[in-house]
């Protein structure tokens, strides 16, 4: 083990959390003039613009979630196009009437800063391009950028180790955009996004019927190189994060195995030594520097592959998921999310609906987008429930791995109940631990924000940690906010198709909480917080379209537009 790696990674985690009379360090004020452009472009590469396919009723949502429910479509430039447009592309724009004008997008980011870019590696595209490349995805123009050609051999050897018609989605890290407003606590912010995009791009896929798988066989520095990432020096450099296989789903064959994909020293000089094209656009015209985030960036960098017990067969039979008939449609949800700027402090939901949420983030053994994770679940869910029908207000925790019960449970208060919900069903292993109002516990841990409490209920995602960061090294500390990130993005989604609404919750007190739920010492930590309730509309705020202000000629090449 890596003692003085692993030493820097727990000193980061203490070091950037929040207490009620101590904030992580930051910068304390919004230095607009260094605000960075939420767009990363690369000036001079060739651009090739994306097709637009109508959002319709298919498929329908609930089934998508499960393996082997939607045909899958074929691989060609209007399939891509869909793909990132389904995970990472624009999906409104807000005004202040007569004033500010920004973009959100499908992927959600904490501040809306959206530190995760994304990247496509593939072979040749009917109807995009002839030849195997790398491209980044411009989300403002909904556009490929043509960074690198990959060699015929390259390509060869990268696609003999995946399942037939296969791409690679890349995503990486510009961590000033977060630090900008967040200082020290952006390095957990970046992460909590890049498990939001990693379910985006999985949920994105399965709407083709497209399996995504993330390859951890992938080392760090081989994944900068393919990426580009490996050019970029300096504070608004990308920093590599995850390579994401996505294929036909039931398309891996035996021989092949996820575990075994790697990116080998000669196919990684070959890339090197290409000819990369575009130059990326400055961020910001300067900068504070946040030397504990590089520090801790490089002390949780992947240098090896993990060994074989980080692959789990883990698997979790949830028999009572509902595939039902309702006509909700996939993409509809995936475009309408949004998160909640206030909660109503009203709006209660069933009982029914709060179960089938939470049997939603179960890691079952076909459901995506938890297949895309290759690790044994480390996540589970501590609930402030307000205001769910016949079910009593109070503390909850789902687990999303039963074997942790006996661990959480000595680990937690001994007044803690620990009893079956009412009308729970047998596969969801959810547990009542105390009664009473606690809309003042979730609001005061999750930073006083009111929307803890003024939901329906409040979740904190509680990670087993010290433990796997050990077993498997600092790298894996990054991870544990990725799956935190798509278990949000699932609970997102749920409260869309439930009528209400989520948001993401990364200003916590985290030892508070921690006190609520009475765990002490490193063995767990909380790692995001989330609320979900009835919105409350802000009416200074007018909506628009995502790409009203593409204008493209007759040749399709794009124009800036206007964007009035
Ligand atoms: C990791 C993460 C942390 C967030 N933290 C907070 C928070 O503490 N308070 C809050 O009101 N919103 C929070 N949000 C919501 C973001 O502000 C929101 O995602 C962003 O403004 C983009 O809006 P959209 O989600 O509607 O696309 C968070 C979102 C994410 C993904």
């Amino acid at each position: 083990m890596d003692q003085p790696a692993l030493d820097v990674t727990l000193a980061y985690h203490q070091r950037s959390k929040h207490f009620p009379f101590r904030f992580a360090p930051s910068l304390g004020y919004m230095d607009w003039q260094t605000q960075p452009d939420p767009f990363r472009r690369f000036e001079g590469a060739q651009t090739f613009p994306l097709g637009f396919e109508p959002v319709g009723p298919l498929p329908r949502y609930e089934p998508a979630f499960v393996l082997g429910q939607v045909d899958p479509a074929p691989l060609n430039a209007a399939t891509v196009a869909r793909l990132f447009y389904d995970a990472l592309a624009l999906s409104a724009w807000k005004e202040i009437a007569g004033g500010a004008r920004w973009s959100l997008r499908v992927n959600p980011s904490s501040g809306n800063l959206h530190p995760t870019e994304g990247y496509l590696v593939g072979g040749l595209l009917p109807g995009l391009y002839d030849k195997p490349a790398v491209y980044h995805y411009a989300p403002l123009v909904h556009a490929l950028e043509l960074r690198v050609e990959l060699s015929p051999q390259v390509w060869r050897a990268i696609s003999a180790q995946l399942p037939k018609n296969a791409l690679l989605v890349g995503l990486t890290s510009i961590h000033w955009r977060e630090s900008w407003k967040y200082g020290e606590r952006a390095f957990r912010y970046c992460h909590h996004d890049v498990g939001h995009a990693i379910a985006c791009v999985s949920l994105a896929a399965a709407g083709l019927g497209w399996d995504a798988r993330l390859l951890e066989g992938v080392v760090d520095e081989g994944l900068a190189t393919l990426l580009g990432a490996h050019l970029q020096t300096g504070v608004e450099a990308e920093r590599p994060d995850c390579l994401i296989a996505v294929f036909p789903q039931n398309g891996w064959p035996e021989a092949k195995t996820q575990q075994s994909f790697r990116l080998e020293t000669d196919l990684i000089a070959a890339v090197r030594a290409a000819r990369w094209m575009g130059q990326r656009n400055t961020l910001s015209q300067d900068h504070h520097d946040w030397p504990v985030i590089d520090e801790v960036a490089a002390a949780t960098e992947k240098h090896a592959p993990p060994g074989d017990d980080f692959w789990s067969s883990f698997s979790h039979r949830n028999d009572s998921l509902e595939l039902g008939e309702s006509p909700l449609s996939l993409r509809s949800i995936i475009h309408q999310r949004r998160s909640a700027v206030a909660l109503d402090g009203l709006t209660a939901i069933t009982r029914e609906a709060f179960y089938q949420i939470l049997l939603k983030a179960m890691p079952g053994s076909s459901q995506i987008p938890f297949t895309t994770l290759p690790w044994r679940p480390c996540i589970d869910l501590l609930l402030f429930v307000h205001r769910v029908a016949d079910l009593p207000p109070g503390l909850y925790v789902l687990l999303r791995d039963p074997a942790r019960k006996n661990a959480l449970r000595s680990s937690m208060k001994p007044s803690f109940l620990w009893r079956r919900g009412h009308g729970c069903p047998s596969s969801l292993p959810l547990f009542f631990l105390a009664g009473g109002d606690v809309r003042h516990a979730a609001q005061q841990t999750s930073c006083d924000q009111a929307i803890a409490a003024d939901g329906a209920f409040a979740v904190a995602m509680l990670a087993e940690y010290r433990k796997p960061i050990e077993v498997f090294g600092p790298w894996f500390y990054r991870r544990l906010y990725w799956e935190t990130g798509v278990v949000g993005q699932v609970l997102y989604l749920e409260g869309e198709a439930a009528g209400i609404r989520g948001t993401g919750i990364g200003c916590f007190f985290d030892d508070l909480t921690h006190r609520v739920f009475g765990l002490e010492g490193d063995r767990f930590q909380v790692l995001y917080h989330f609320t979900l309730g009835g919105p409350v509309e802000d009416p200074r705020l007018r909506t628009h379209p995502p790409y009203q202000h593409l204008v493209r000629d007759a040749h399709n090449a794009i124009k800036p537009g206007s964007l009035t």
